[in-house]
């Protein structure tokens, strides 16, 4: 996997209080990495479907929903029946264990598939909120097994220990996306221009070659493929890495960092890790000057090297 530098800033005093474990969070993450690897296409349609590509979404955040919310309403009615020792509450909180259970195994394994992307810090604190995740499913599983063995009061106690785990794990989670960024569409909050504005000469944009341009700081992705120029948000959606050092395959560039691929023609995600589609702008050739405006697709046809310099070479609808 590419090596990115830590994008997410300082180190605040929780995560400094965290052990080090990151040799056997970097193996975890290759083990997972051949896995899928090895799967080629069929592998890349998994990790596709598993990370949310398909629902624009990550699909692990709506999951985890399933254990929280089921596991939630057994304390709830385990509560009920130690006050009221009505044998409905007793079969409505193992049912709720049941169910959390198998939204659970969707939680994990979607999670594990968004982790074996995450870089540092966010990857040492994914493996760690993996873990106390399993370790609040072992002890739910555990709580259902004494349950059905007529332990009930330990099926409790284990199912109150399992919620506070969980609820760690969560808190946790939380970090990831609010103070790491994981599964936050990088792009928001870059501004593009309202107006068409020139960002480059039409001569300096080589054929195929995905090149860089800039507006007020926000860095644009513009290529040139036969007698259209494409240009798209140049940061990745996924984890901020820079497309214009990414490879064309065909009408689509594929992201350096952890190979996301995106359609030139609309910014759509053909392959994950990104969910997130990339900002398109649209695209007009005019005196020579290639400018772009805010997103609207578009792409543009260049002057043909023959013509004489038109007043207006193209706008694009
Ligand atoms: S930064 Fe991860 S795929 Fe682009």
């Amino acid at each position: 996997m590419a090596t990115t530098p830590d994008i997410t800033g300082g180190v605040d005093c929780e995560e400094s209080r965290i052990p080090q474990l990151k040799p056997i969070e970097e193996s975890l993450q290759k083990l997972v990495h051949k896995a899928f690897a090895s799967g080629g296409e069929r592998g890349q349609a998994v990790k596709n479907f598993l990370n949310g590509t398909w629902i624009g979404e990550p699909l692990h955040v709506i999951l985890t929903d399933i254990p929280i919310g089921a596991w939630t309403v057994a304390l709830v009615c385990d509560g009920l029946d130690l006050m009221s020792s009505k044998r409905e509450f007793a079969v409505a909180a193992d049912a709720s264990i049941g169910i959390g259970l198998a939204g659970a195994v969707g939680a994990a394994v979607t999670g594990v598939t968004d982790w074996q992307d995450a870089d540092a810090p966010a990857r040492r604190l994914g493996m760690i909120h993996g873990l106390l995740n399993v370790s609040a499913t072992a002890l739910f599983a555990t709580s259902l097994i004494l349950r059905k063995r007529k332990s009930r009061t330990s099926g409790r106690v284990l199912a109150g220990l399992g919620y506070g785990l969980m609820t760690y794990a969560a808190h946790l989670g939380g970090k990831m996306v609010y103070d790491y960024r994981v599964g936050v569409d990088r792009t928001d909050g870059e501004t593009f221009p309202p107006d068409f504005v020139p960002v480059m000469s039409e001569a300096d944009l080589a054929e195929a070659k995905p090149t860089r341009a800039e507006h007020d700081g926000v860095p644009i992705l513009l290529v040139r493929r036969g007698d259209r120029i494409f240009a798209l948000a140049e940061t990745c959606s996924h984890f901020s890495g820079p497309l214009s050092e990414g490879k064309l395959v065909g009408d689509s560039i594929v992201c350096p960092w952890h190979k996301s691929r995106f359609a030139l023609e609309d910014g759509r995600v053909l392959d994950g890790p990104a969910v997130h589609p990339q900002p398109c702008l649209q695209v007009r050739v005019q005196n020579g000057q290639i400018e772009v405006r805010k997103p609207l697709c578009g792409i543009a046809k260049p002057t043909p090297p023959a013509a004489a310099e038109p007043a207006v070479a193209s706008q694009l609808a």
